[in-house]
């Protein structure tokens, strides 16, 4: 396992189930979301209008922006559905140790999609 880049971020027993996480690295703001398939990273930030997403719900494994509503999906960054078109990035996640007390690491790196298949 490399932890190259990996910076530690928060505790696994900080993250409550289905919840999101603010947290800032590297100047970066990043969501950080604990869903029943495991603990991903996102931008934080909508990419219809701005806002915080981790103010929005968790659905399944995607974060649902509070103020129009698209859910972006947290393996991928991509919208699931409007009003935002753009996707926003994600950040390799990292859990070294178990239970509470492992460390959640993030790789600060910005991930986006590949625009086609
Ligand atoms: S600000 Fe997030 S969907 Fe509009």
């Amino acid at each position: 396992m490399s932890t190259n880049n990996m910076v530690d971020v928060a505790r696994a027993g900080d993250l409550a189930p289905d919840s999101a996480l603010k947290i800032e690295l590297e100047g970066q703001d990043i969501a950080l979301v604990r869903c029943d398939e495991g603990v991903f990273a996102i931008g934080n930030r909508c990419s219809h209008a701005d806002v915080d997403l981790s103010e929005g719900e968790v659905e399944g494994c995607a974060l649902e922006c509070w103020l129009h509503g698209s859910q972006f999906d947290l393996r991928t960054g991509e919208p699931l559905s409007l009003p935002a078109l753009e996707p926003v990035p994600t950040y390799r996640v990292d859990i070294v140790g178990d239970g509470d007390d492992a460390r959640v690491l993030i790789d600060p790196t910005p991930q986006l999609p590949s625009s086609s298949d």
